[in-house]
């Protein structure tokens, strides 16, 4: 895919709670860009909420809506797409990205982070558990090698909002 023809998306992927929508509506004003979150997307086209997707017709549905709508993005030009956390473990999702020209970066933030950050947490249907830290831990080290294995740039993402902008802002030079 060549520089004309590349969609010149940016695709944030990473764990739940890494930051993918508040970084990437951040991103996407510092970049003049427009900015999607696949989540509030798919919320809106359903007129449901993710949990409830998850409880009425369950995670495999869910995540066909998810690939049905990474299709649909990779149509898009010039926009930051926040990915849900799962997004990126199906591999046709991951190629499709490519395909259009998108640029996956992987938000980085270490496993005791995201617990903390993600120990209040009502809205993700995978964390309603009383083992939440556990689950946590292994979803994690089960799914970390196909970020950074589906990843073109890396972005250590264990710090505030502003400098991880920033350092996606200068990766791209
Ligand atoms: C999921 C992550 C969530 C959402 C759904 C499933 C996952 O998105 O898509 O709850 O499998 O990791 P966020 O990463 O935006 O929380």
């Amino acid at each position: 895919m060549n520089e004309k023809t590349a969609n010149g998306n940016i695709v944030l992927s990473g764990f739940m709670g890494c930051g993918k929508t508040t970084v990437g509506r951040r991103l996407a004003a510092a970049l003049g860009m427009k900015f999607v979150d696949m989540d509030l997307y798919i919320e809106k086209k359903t007129g449901k909420t993710v949990r409830e997707i998850f409880d009425e017709y369950g995670e495999a549905y869910f995540r066909a809506l998810e690939t049905e709508t990474v299709r649909e993005l990779s149509e898009s030009k010039d926009y930051v797409i926040a990915t849900g956390g799962g997004t990126l473990m199906q591999p046709q999702n991951v190629e499709e990205f490519h395909r259009g020209g998108g640029t996956v970066y992987y938000l980085d933030v270490p496993l005791a982070a995201l617990q903390e950050r993600l120990k209040n947490d009502r809205r993700r249907p995978l964390l309603q558990t009383p083992d939440r830290r556990a689950v946590i831990e292994r979803l994690l080290n089960e799914r970390k090698p196909k970020y950074l294995a589906s990843a073109d740039i890396v972005v250590d993402a264990g710090a505030p909002t502003v400098v991880v902008v920033e350092r996606i802002c200068a990766l791209r030079g």
